[in-house]
């Protein structure tokens, strides 16, 4: 009886990790108020998104920066947390303008990136994780 219970507690975690970790395939955009559509070659390590975080962003966001900035990668938020941060842009510089550089459409681009690769979206059973 203890066996079966056991069994089936652990079945469940594995069912809900399941569906935590998902590629998302949409996403709500608020500061323009659409509905993005994700793709691995729009969104996924190929895409201009990741481009524009590498020149854009880990130039100060790297390990041992000497600019102050903390250590950022795509898992750094969930992608509902990278949203807020574009939404919002409630970071000292997006407000200091260390984002001015960027058009609307790189901030977008950028946006769909880290949503699609943020913290939890890893499924190492998806044909899409591994590009
Ligand atoms: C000129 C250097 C610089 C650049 C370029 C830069 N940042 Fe920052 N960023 C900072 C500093 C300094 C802070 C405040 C300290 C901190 O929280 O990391 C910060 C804070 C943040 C935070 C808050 C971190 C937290 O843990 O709450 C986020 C998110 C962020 N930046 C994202 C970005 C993104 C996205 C880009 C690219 C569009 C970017 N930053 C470009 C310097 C920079």
């Amino acid at each position: 009886m203890k066996k079966t219970l056991a069994f089936f507690v652990v079945f469940s975690f594995l069912l809900s990790l399941g569906s935590a970790f998902a590629v998302p395939h949409k996403r709500y955009d608020a500061t323009t108020k659409t509905c993005r559509v994700l793709t691995f070659y729009n969104s996924g390590w190929v895409s201009d998104g990741n481009t524009i975080f590498k020149k854009s962003c880990k130039t100060c966001h790297h390990q041992g920066n000497d600019k102050g900035a903390t250590f950022l990668y795509t898992e750094s938020f969930t992608p509902k947390g990278w949203n807020r941060v574009f939404a919002e842009r409630y970071p000292a510089c997006a407000r200091n303008g260390s984002w001015a550089s960027l058009s609307q459409e790189q901030i977008l681009k950028l946006n769909d990136f880290l949503y699609w690769n943020g913290w939890g979206t890893y499924d190492p059973n998806s044909a899409e994780s591994c590009g």
